[in-house]
């Protein structure tokens, strides 16, 4: 496998060589006048390598912050994914993106991503295709189907953190089998098996490799690795979807509801096969890592914050207590836990974590700080930068859950995104992290088995700790 990945690369890597040679002597680049400054690095290729070097070792910001620095100012151009690419950051940024519609911005479609995600999942659609999809989606993440998950999640919890006691464990490792299995549950009905394991292995595959040189047809490069992983994926929720239509499935879960949408008469908003297959797998995708890497940053933090660990054990002592009468966790439970909220949004803030940039193309001439972002070029929103601003955060490195006790300027934290594309699984993420939390908190105790270690690596999409966060949990008697 390995010399097929190295063949596969070098091969890649001469015909990347030889269209940049002829792209260098045959066509001229044009920059237009107003647009930032910056730098599109070499022909064709641009500042892609550099930028995924930098991304892989220390995060894009490291990348983006070097060059504000080199060129002194906040918004600067350069060709990534060999695409004319302007950086932009900053409140201004995030009220663009909020405020936008579908007007100036589309969402950054490369072939790349085509290949990655499906022509017809909820990534790729735009406009009134957007919203048509957008609508069945969230109607399929509908109150009911949340609440029917919470005595779901609890369960998954309970299982999860028994199979934690008596060894060390990684809780990042572990944390992702949970959050996997939780979305497994939530969109197709399917509990933890072997047989989940291997899909949840694919995941890894596609997740891992698909953020790579797009060279789809060389046998053994990354990306034709993640594109291979996809295929298989997509003809196991093929089955799944085939296997419901047969039989039927009472479940409330969202492949029901995107199957045969509740309360939607018309026509249009009935999606096909492939657009159910596409946002099933997309859907997958956008909740798996995100909220893992979440959760295990929170534990992290905790750990290193006795004061702070205490105030939610307190938090979930009350709930509990509040709890014997009614049994299991309660939808109005989960939304009391306050200081517990403050906790995840002080965590997403530090580690952005379901994001660090938002890719957009821009659709028209678009005025950004005195420069123009022409028709056509990418814009990266650098939210990860915005997060740990000092002229909006008092000690931005600072974990710190009570800065939530007060108003946060509008426009600056979005651990969700913002505007027609705001994350649709932004509930259901809350959910599975609280469900957690409290499972954690009121039967355990734990610790870190290794010294603090704040170092985390881009596992492809978004960045998880390091050192996986080694732990050992003990039960708490009463
Ligand atoms: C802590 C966990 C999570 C974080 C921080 C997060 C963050 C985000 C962000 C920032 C976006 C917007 C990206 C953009 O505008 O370019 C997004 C979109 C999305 N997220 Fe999440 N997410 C999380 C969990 C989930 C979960 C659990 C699901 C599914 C159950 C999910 C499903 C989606 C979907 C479908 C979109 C695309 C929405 C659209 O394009 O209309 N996310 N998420």
């Amino acid at each position: 496998m390995m010399d097929n990945v190295f063949i596969g690369q070098l091969i890649g890597a001469g015909l990347v060589l030889i269209c940049s040679l002829l792209w260098l002597f045959l066509i001229r680049v044009k920059i237009p006048k107003g647009v930032p400054p910056g730098s599109f690095g070499w022909p064709l290729l641009g500042e892609t390598i550099e930028y995924l070097n930098y991304r892989y070792k220390s995060g894009a910001a490291a990348f983006f912050n070097e060059r504000r620095k080199r060129y002194g100012v906040d918004v600067f151009r350069t060709h990534i994914f060999f695409c004319p690419t302007v950086v932009i950051a900053g409140a201004d940024a995030h009220k663009l993106l909020q405020n936008d519609g579908y007007r100036t911005l589309t969402f950054g479609h490369s072939q790349m991503m085509r290949d990655l995600f499906g022509e017809t999942s909820l990534l790729l659609t735009e406009g009134d295709q957007h919203k048509r999809m957008r609508k069945v989606i969230l109607g399929s993440m509908n109150l009911k189907v949340l609440k029917s998950q919470i005595p779901i999640l609890e369960g998954l919890s309970i299982e999860t953190l028994k199979s934690w006691e008596g060894a060390e464990v990684l809780a990042y490792d572990e944390l992702a089998k949970f959050t996997f299995y939780s979305i497994m549950g939530l969109l197709l009905s399917l509990k933890p098996s072997p047989y989940t394991e291997t899909l949840r292995q694919d995941f890894q595959i596609l997740a891992k490799y698909g953020v790579s040189l797009p060279l789809k047809n060389i046998p053994g490069s990354s990306f034709n690795r993640a594109l291979q992983a996809r295929k298989r994926l997509v003809d196991e929720i093929k089955k799944v979807v085939e296997d419901r239509r047969k039989d039927g499935n009472a479940s409330e879960d969202v492949l029901n509801y995107l199957m045969q949408p509740k309360g939607i008469s018309r026509s249009d908003l009935h999606l096909s096969d492939e657009e159910i297959i596409d946002n099933v797998l997309f859907f997958i995708f956008a909740g798996y890592e995100t909220t893992s890497t979440a959760l295990a940053k929170i534990i992290q933090l905790l750990s290193d914050h006795p004061h702070e660990q205490n105030l939610v054990k307190a938090e979930h002592q009350r709930v509990q207590q509040e709890l014997e009468d009614e049994g299991c966790l309660t939808w109005e439970k989960l939304k009391s836990m306050h200081y517990t909220s403050m906790v995840i949004n002080e965590a997403l803030r530090l580690s952005h974590l379901g994001t660090e940039v938002f890719l957009r193309t821009s659709k028209e001439d678009i005025a950004f700080h005195g420069y123009t972002i022409p028709r056509g070029w990418n814009i990266i929103i650098d939210k990860a930068t915005t997060d740990i601003n000092p002229d909006i955060f008092e000690e931005p490195l600072k974990f710190n859950p009570d800065r939530f006790q007060k108003n946060i300027p509008p426009y600056v934290l979005i651990p969700f995104g913002s505007g027609t594309r705001i994350c649709a699984g932004m509930e259901f993420a809350n959910i599975e992290m609280l469900v957690f939390i409290h499972t954690l908190v009121k039967n355990y105790s734990w610790r870190l088995t290794q010294e603090h270690n704040d170092e985390m690596e881009f596992t492809g999409v978004v960045e998880k700790p390091k050192n996986g966060i080694p732990i050992l949990i003990q039960k708490l008697h009463f």
